[in-house]
């Protein structure tokens, strides 16, 4: 039997990793998977402070130990000194997919004016899709309705699972074969 799809959950934020406030942003993710995906997976949760070198080694743990097929992350994409969620998604990643990152913004544009200061982004490690999300907790089902409809059709041409979803509340899109 092919083993469960496992999905990576990061929040990144140095208040909540210290305990200053209570994770919601990753709570959120789960949730919104749980909704949105009909097939089993698991859950890899983390919450870690907005540390470049820390969260790249995170990353690296949930896509090569883990073996996730898709990593969301949330938080640490603004333009504040401690925000290098990007940077670290960038260095661990083998291929960069700008359109994640272009429309969720243009997206969250029509939300929110300051959606222009994310620099979120998603890349590819391997046989794992890693996508950025705002911190945010309202921004997480902003940003995941606009590009999720791609990410199982992507993970299928990383090598990933095949990931399906409640055609009720998201189709995922998958060219038909020729
Ligand atoms: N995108 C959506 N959809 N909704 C939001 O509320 N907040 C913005 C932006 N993108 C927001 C959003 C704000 S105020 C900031 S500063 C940036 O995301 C970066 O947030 P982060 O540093 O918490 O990742």
């Amino acid at each position: 039997m092919a083993p469960t799809p496992r999905i990576g959950v990061v929040t990144v934020s140095d208040r909540a990793s210290s305990g200053e406030y209570t994770d919601r942003g990753g709570p959120a993710i789960a949730a919104y998977l749980k909704e949105v995906l009909n097939c089993p997976f698991q859950t890899v949760p983390r919450v870690i402070p907005d540390d470049r070198a820390g969260i790249a080694d995170t990353l690296t743990e949930l896509a090569d130990t883990e073996g996730c097929c898709l990593v969301v992350t949330t938080g640490g994409t603004g333009p504040a000194v401690r925000d290098v969620t990007p940077e670290a998604t960038e260095e661990v990643c083998e291929k960069m997919m700008p359109g994640f990152g272009e429309l969720m913004r243009q997206i969250s544009l029509k939300v929110v004016p300051t959606a222009i200061l994310s620099r979120q982004t998603a890349g590819i490690r391997g046989s794992t899709l890693i996508v950025n999300l705002p911190g945010q907790p309202k921004a997480i089902a902003e940003c995941l309705d606009a590009v999720f409809p791609a990410i199982p059709y992507c993970v299928d041409l990383i090598g990933g699972p095949f990931l399906t979803t409640n055609e009720e509340r998201l189709v995922a899109f998958r060219p038909k074969k020729k």
